[in-house]
């Protein structure tokens, strides 16, 4: 009998895999999305985690930050996002105030987005403060991914995007966080505008996967924010983001040539009607 082996590209992303990952030295690439058609390209196109990030607040909703974002606007992404997902892992974030008012709610949330979201994994910023909670949601069978740095739902209480852990006691409290995080039963880090010799060393020191952004080549996978990687946020462009396509020049060029011909009555043609 033959057995077949799947190749690492058929293969099921899980919690596990990435595990294995992780041990055999192979890189890990994440991307975010919030809607179908791009949630199936990014899953045909091979990425193996997809997360519904709360970013959607700024890049879908338009807001200036993660904060207005719900969790009936969590749950509406990661519903469609999860139609499209087969085999990537589909992870989700915990929007702000839905994990920070007591464990209870938090495992009530994070059990709703599993359920109702079908999401496969949680997100959940914050270091040792939060473990309690971290380690209540493990203990009820649900994977959770801790985010460290730059957490951008604190952002009020920080006053600034600029990079975490560039002085020393703040670099020794990130450290910390992450050792904290495993040491709770996190299944992943993800690490936030630090500066890489940091996230490297964390990345070195945690057996679990450390995913960056902005934090440098020596992590165990990278995750940016789709619309950013694309080219179709124009507001801002921190360095760390690098662009693959320019859509928002190519998206802004097909919008003026179908207005042209609507109005220069070229569009529809003959054989573009019945
Ligand atoms: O919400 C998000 O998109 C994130 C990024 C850091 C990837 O958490």
């Amino acid at each position: 009998m033959v057995t077949e082996r799947l190749s690492s590209l058929e293969r099921k992303v899980t919690t596990l895999r990435l595990q294995e990952m992780k041990t055999a030295g192979e890189k890990i690439a994440c991307l975010t999305a919030y809607d179908f058609l791009t949630a199936r390209l990014l899953d045909r196109a091979g990425i193996d985690v997809v997360l519904v990030g709360d970013s959607a607040s700024m890049v879908f909703a338009g807001n200036d930050t993660t904060l207005p974002m719900k969790m009936d606007e969590m749950l509406y992404h990661v519903k469609v996002v999860s139609k499209a997902v087969k085999r990537a892992l589909l992870l989700v974030d915990m929007p702000f105030m839905s994990y920070h008012t007591g464990a209870d709610d938090a495992l009530r949330n994070a059990g709703r987005l599993m359920q109702d979201g079908m999401a496969e994994a949680v997100k959940l910023e914050g270091g040792t403060t939060i473990c309690p909670i971290v380690k209540r949601i493990v203990e009820a069978g649900i994977p959770v991914m801790g985010h460290i740095g730059l957490q951008p739902q604190s952002i009020h209480a920080y006053g600034t995007y600029k990079t975490r852990g560039t002085e020393v006691a703040e670099a020794k409290r990130i450290f910390e966080d992450a050792k904290a995080l495993e040491e709770a039963g996190a299944f992943a880090v993800l690490i936030e505008k630090v500066p890489k010799a940091l996230a490297k060393r964390i990345a070195e020191t945690l057996s679990v996967p450390v995913i960056g952004i902005g934090a440098g080549a020596g992590c165990d996978g990278q995750i940016l924010v789709t619309p950013d990687m694309l080219g179709l946020t124009t507001q801002f462009s921190p360095r760390f983001v690098r662009k693959y396509a320019r859509l928002a020049e190519a998206m802004t060029e097909a919008f003026k040539r179908y207005c042209d011909d609507v109005r220069g009555t070229t569009f529809p043609n003959e054989s573009e009607c019945y």
